[in-house]
């Protein structure tokens, strides 16, 4: 299988990432599931959590009604991730970073696994499931510090309530977060987007813009995705397997 992939990959992106200095790599949910973090699409509406669908449990909405619910689902899934590892997909990116010029890592995963790879600077889309945020100060808190005996965790500065750091349905992204991506997507001359169903906007814009300003566009994902169309290149299989086969 490693022979044929690695037959799969062109020359022209072989050279493309032997000299490129300005890279930008994306990636979504897909980049994780060799690490055990269960992908999102292909499970909507299907009930998750007490009952609630997905998009419900984790919507603004219901941060609004039901604060103590959102956390109790948000521990749930902090204790499914923290016995599981970075993959050899999250550790090349990592290398990646070490090895070119100028690596930008934009994300949409929430799971840390980036950081833990050894990820620097890592622009989170959708926020983070290990950082928890006052709803009163705004001040982030790692949650890692936190002994959950209440319900909803109270800010360390000012007394006030947190709400998991996390991007929920029916909300805004971080303030900067897209912008910073957006920038780097206009001026890079490589970009990688990995593991995304690419159908959800904001971040599926990102590869476009990089498109449309005339990076070459690489997409790795066993699946064809809307952005397939218009990359340069698609390699059609697992993060973990294809991207440790790019070493300079
Ligand atoms: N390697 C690479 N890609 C993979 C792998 C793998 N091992 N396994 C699955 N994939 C691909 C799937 O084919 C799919 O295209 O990863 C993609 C995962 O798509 P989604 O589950 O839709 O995840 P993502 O694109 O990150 O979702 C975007 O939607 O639900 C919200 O906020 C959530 O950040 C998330 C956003």
């Amino acid at each position: 299988m490693q022979a044929d992939v690695r037959s799969r990959i062109s020359n022209e992106l072989r050279q493309r990432f032997a000299r490129a200095k300005n890279l930008l790599v994306m990636t979504g949910a897909g980049v994780s599931a060799e690490s055990g973090v269960p992908t999102f699409r292909g499970g909507g509406q299907t009930a998750v959590w007490k009952g609630l669908p997905f998009e419900i449990i984790s919507s603004a909405g219901m941060l609004e009604r039901d604060l103590p619910a959102v956390w109790e689902w948000f521990n749930y899934r902090r204790g499914l991730l923290a016995s599981l590892k970075p993959n050899p997909g999250h550790e090349a990116i990592a290398r990646w970073q070490t090895l070119c010029g100028d690596l930008t890592l934009v994300t949409q995963n929430i799971d840390g696994l980036h950081q833990r790879a050894g990820s620097r600077n890592v622009i989170e889309l959708h926020g983070n499931l290990w950082r928890g945020r006052c709803l009163d100060c705004g001040a982030r808190h790692d949650l890692r510090e936190f002994k959950f005996d209440k319900s909803v965790p109270v800010c360390f500065d000012c007394g006030g309530s947190l709400r998991p750091d996390v991007v929920l349905f029916g909300e805004m992204l971080p303030v900067g977060a897209f912008e910073a991506a957006a920038i780097k997507a206009e001026s890079c001359e490589l970009c990688f987007v990995i593991g995304t169903s690419a159908v959800v906007y904001p971040a599926a814009s990102i590869p476009e813009i990089a498109h449309a300003a005339g990076a070459y566009l690489v997409e790795v994902n066993p699946e064809t995705t809307p952005l397939s169309a218009i990359c340069d290149e698609v390699l059609t299989g697992k993060a973990g397997e294809i991207l440790p086969l790019f070493e300079r």
